[in-house]
């Protein structure tokens, strides 16, 4: 078939056609109900790798989940895009949930642990560095260099949800209503498997409002 020998780019306007028809096959309304706003359960922070898709993996369609993703899932202090994302799901979406998913081979992940100048990279790549330095101790402590570059992908999760926790905006939402509660994940690429890393929010939260506590006057 002609079509096989497409590359994507090609194809992608005749595929939305056929992807209109099959959504409107089950649910002739469904673009109507679309339209009408969303009411996204979770936002979803993950890593821009082509292989780590966000809804896809998860089996979620449109409208379901609130989507952020840059290199290796951070979520940095004095980033405005990842903030505005997070202020806008948690403050005018009131989403339940945030995720943070890192997954194994992850290229960012990987390039933080070398010593290398990467250009522009190295202010977004210091980010996890910042995660390597803080846990050098179990980190440098695992011989194997794969398992320590997994070991680091799960610490980042960690650390990018901590920094998610530090907002203030997830801070009274928690305190007011007992939602958001955040969550860390890794997506396995060699599996295909997701893996809940079961992060202890309210501890992280407690632990993290000594320091950090913006919610007071809640
Ligand atoms: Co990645």
């Amino acid at each position: 078939m002609a079509e096989q020998n497409k590359s994507l780019y090609e194809s992608a306007f005749d595929n939305n056609k056929k992807w209109i028809a099959e959504k409107k096959s089950t649910n002739k309304d469904f673009f109507k109900h679309l339209a009408e706003g969303q009411n996204p359960e979770f936002l979803y922070i993950g890593c821009s790798d082509s292989r780590a898709t966000a809804e896809d993996l998860m089996g979620a369609g449109p409208g379901q989940v609130f989507v952020h993703r840059n290199i290796a899932n951070v979520v940095g202090g004095a980033d405005l895009n990842t903030l505005s994302v997070i202020e806008y799901a948690v403050g005018h979406l009131q989403v339940k949930h945030v995720v943070v998913c890192g997954h194994y081979y992850c290229g960012g992940v990987k390039a933080a642990m070398q010593a290398q100048d990467l250009g522009i990279l190295n202010p977004w790549l210091r980010y996890i560095r910042d995660v390597y330095r803080i846990h050098r101790k179990e980190l440098d402590a695992i011989a194997d260099e794969e398992q320590r570059y997994r070991r680091l992908v799960e610490l980042n999760v960690e650390e990018q949800c901590i920094n998610v926790i530090k907002t203030a905006v997830l801070q009274k939402s928690f305190i007011k209503k007992g939602t958001p509660t955040v969550h860390g994940w890794v997506f396995d690429v060699r599996t295909g498997e997701l893996i809940d890393l079961k992060i202890d929010f309210e501890q992280k939260l407690k632990n993290i409002r000594e320091i950090y506590d913006l919610g007071a006057g809640v």
